[in-house]
């Protein structure tokens, strides 16, 4: 067995010095673990490739408890490639709210669109039409082609930098290109290529059952003996390396909800940002500081009185802190209210007919059930 040694360098770093004898044992005790251990998903001993496609992309945003019910509302609505590619654009980001990343449902009903005029409407077979498809990107590809045709294709997620790094007891970062490339070679090396969509599944799920972020579960691990950073807890503590550490930006968010009567104002995002598409109440978001009160007051002038205003929990996005606060107006003018477009009057009972960002969507379910 190799030393217990951390080595940091790509280029003097071999990619494994584990023997054939390691690697097989490797293989043939993770299998037998995940036949006993693996977890129980809608999609597993599943063939379909569709299928596969929807499961990958729901948990590349969601834990797979919460992606569990999207999953099976995705596939009951789009049961095949034909009917997603049929449906409407605001259909489908209604099935994705909450799930954030809107542009990888759009992305996906392009894609399914894409299989229908390229490929009849049959998933394609090939590595390089999969890779082709909108939003399909190398991890996606390797999870289709290995879980549905048995290719041999090594995914690389976030589970299998951890569990590579760590067996492999490595601090070649995970988030620089050479890096990336260190670990999808290792990841070739360490895979089983007879079985590849199990061995697949297995190592995402040893990585989010057992070799979790912060308190591995090594007493447990179907491959302990193989593992160099086993009752090492600081080094597990370590691994995987990040190089850049993301800097997060905080940003301050002040929706107007404008009540009149039985209906409030809204109005659909523009085509960029995480949220396109989806609809919202008027805001104006800077860095720095919320509006002052002032501001708040004088906004939409005397017929708009202002009666509350609500502190939503932080939502953190990969770089930024959004700071949230819905600030409740009641029309009280003598006619009706009116707006420009693109603002658009919608009745408050019908506000679950529109898919909302995640912060909005919680505040409407909970002050308008
Ligand atoms: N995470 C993402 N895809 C997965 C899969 N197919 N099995 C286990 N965990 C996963």
């Amino acid at each position: 067995m190799a030393s217990k040694e951390v080595n940091n360098v790509c280029e003097e770093r071999e990619h494994s010095q584990r023997t054939e004898g390691e690697l097989s044992l490797f293989r043939s005790k993770l299998l037998k673990w995940f036949d006993n251990h693996g977890r129980i998903l809608p999609w597993r001993g599943i063939a379909d490739p569709y299928k596969i496609w929807v499961s990958e992309i729901i948990l590349q945003q969601t834990q797979v408890v919460q992606g569990w019910d999207y999953y099976h509302r995705f596939i009951s609505a789009y049961p095949n490639v034909q009917s997603l590619a049929e449906a409407k654009e605001e259909e489908v980001l209604l099935l994705w709210q909450g799930l954030g990343y809107y542009s990888r449902a759009l992305n996906m009903l392009t894609a399914a669109r894409q299989v229908v005029e390229l490929y009849g409407g049959i998933f394609p077979r090939e590595e390089r039409d999969v890779a082709s498809l909108k939003g399909v990107g190398p991890y996606t590809t390797a999870a289709i082609m290995s879980i549905a045709y048995n290719a041999p294709l090594a995914v690389v997620d976030g589970n299998v930098y951890r569990v590579l790094s760590r067996v492999e007891g490595c601090e070649v970062p995970i988030d620089t290109t050479p890096g990336q490339k260190f670990y999808r070679t290792l990841a070739e090396i360490f895979l089983d290529r007879e079985k590849a969509g199990k061995y697949n599944q297995a190592m995402m799920d040893l990585g989010a059952m057992i070799c979790t972020p912060s308190t591995p579960q090594c007493p447990e691990c179907p491959v302990a003996e193989l593992c160099l950073s086993r009752d090492n807890l600081e080094l597990q503590q370590l691994l995987p390396i990040k190089a850049k550490r993301v800097a997060v930006e905080d940003r301050y968010i002040d929706y107007f909800l404008l009540l009149d009567g039985d209906s409030l104002w809204v109005e659909r995002r523009d085509k960029k940002g995480i949220w396109k598409g989806l609809y919202q109440f008027p805001m104006q978001e800077q860095k720095g500081r919320f509006l002052t009160e002032r501001q708040l007051n004088e906004r939409y002038g005397e017929d708009w009185k202002l009666v509350e205003t609500t502190d939503l929990p932080d939502h953190r996005l990969t770089h930024r802190q959004l700071h949230i606060r819905v600030h409740t107006y009641q029309w009280q003018g003598e006619l009706s209210s009116a707006f420009e477009s693109p603002l658009e009057q919608i009745a408050i009972s019908d506000h679950h007919l529109y898919a909302f960002p995640k912060p909005l969507r919680a505040f409407l379910n909970s002050h308008f059930s």
